[in-house]
């Protein structure tokens, strides 16, 4: 089920009929479905949910979402877009926290475009002193993704860190890494549908691996980002935190905009960090369609959301 559930999603993000009509209906007023999962299409959408979450006493990180772009010329406009939101966000007097895909920024098409993007995001980045994150994306793009890391770390941009999924089976030697520069990680389970060479495929041995990997986050990581709705994940951090006096100034959790709201006050009420990801822009079909795949309880009120906008 759990990898089933992935694979059908991945097949139906890929349908260009469904996505016209998710388009069409997903974000159109307030309280369309797609809403629940992404702050909006614009920059000022994404500035106002973001002062509503900082009003209830949480971190954020923006994503301008898309993702595998074919041009050049695609790629340049998110890096403007890029530059834009974190000129908005110094304008806005929010916290200065973005995160990023390397395939919109041309990983795709070749690496030394992607990294001159990231580069031009980077240096005002750096100026305004923003944290930025590089998502993780499929596993094709786990090596690629690293070695660019490490590229602009070399160079002494050290305000980047990466996010690692528990699913591979690779990652403990990239935490590993990732730990001896002193690089941040945010830890995650993994989104994406993958084969069994590189993946686990039970989800079983995925959280066993996120345990581990938390682990060794929580010993010798920098300021780790735990990021997860599982409770069991989560009792597992606090409790190893607490066990090896790992206080709650040195990780951080994270979950994604829309998800377990309950928990992320809990915890934050707890006194832990606790960071959302909100993603907000046009193109937010595939992202949408993950989150799906990893709950599909949530297609029923995906389809109660499109029949009561027709
Ligand atoms: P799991 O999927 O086992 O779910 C545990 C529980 O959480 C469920 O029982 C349910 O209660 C709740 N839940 C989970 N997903 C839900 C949903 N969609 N709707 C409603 N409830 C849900 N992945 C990646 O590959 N690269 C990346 O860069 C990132 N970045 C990232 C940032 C942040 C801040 C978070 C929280 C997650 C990511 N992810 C990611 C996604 C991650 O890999 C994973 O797919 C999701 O977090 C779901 O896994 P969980 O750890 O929540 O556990």
């Amino acid at each position: 089920m759990y990898a089933g559930a992935k694979a059908l999603f991945y097949a139906l993000s890929r349908s260009a009929r469904l996505k016209r009509l998710a388009s069409t209906y997903g974000m159109r007023s307030r309280d369309s479905f797609a809403r629940r999962f992404i702050a909006g299409e614009t920059i000022d959408e994404a500035i106002e949910t973001s002062r509503s979450i900082q009003a209830q006493g949480l971190s954020l990180t923006l994503d301008y979402l898309g993702e595998s772009v074919h041009t050049v010329e695609e790629a340049d406009a998110a890096t403007r877009e890029y530059v834009r939101l974190l000129q908005v966000i110094v304008a806005a007097g929010i916290e200065r926290n973005v995160s990023l895909k390397l395939t919109q920024l041309g990983a795709g098409i070749d690496r030394a475009t992607c990294v001159d993007n990231l580069r031009r995001i980077l240096e005002p980045a750096g100026r305004h002193r923003f944290f930025v994150r590089i998502d993780m994306e499929n596993s094709p793009w786990t090596q690629v993704t690293l070695d660019i890391f490490e590229t602009l770390w070399q160079q002494n941009y050290r305000n980047i860190g990466v996010a690692l999924q528990s699913a591979l089976y690779r990652t403990e030697q990239d935490v590993r890494r990732m730990n001896e520069l002193g690089a941040r990680v945010r830890l995650v389970k993994g989104a994406y549908k993958e084969p069994k060479s590189v993946a686990h495929k039970r989800k079983a041995d995925v959280d066993a691996a996120f345990v581990r990997l938390m682990q060794l986050l929580l010993d010798s990581g920098n300021y780790p980002a735990i990021a997860t709705h599982d409770p069991a994940m989560i009792e597992a951090t606090r409790q190893y935190a607490q066990q090896r006096g790992v206080g709650k100034d040195r990780f951080e959790f994270q979950m994604l905009y829309g998800i377990r709201r309950d928990l992320q006050g809990t915890l934050a009420a707890a006194g832990y960090g606790m960071r959302l990801y909100i993603p907000f822009g046009r193109e937010w079909f595939p992202y949408f369609m993950r989150r799906l795949g990893e709950r599909p309880a949530n297609l029923g009120f995906v389809m109660r959301g499109i029949l009561r906008e027709q």
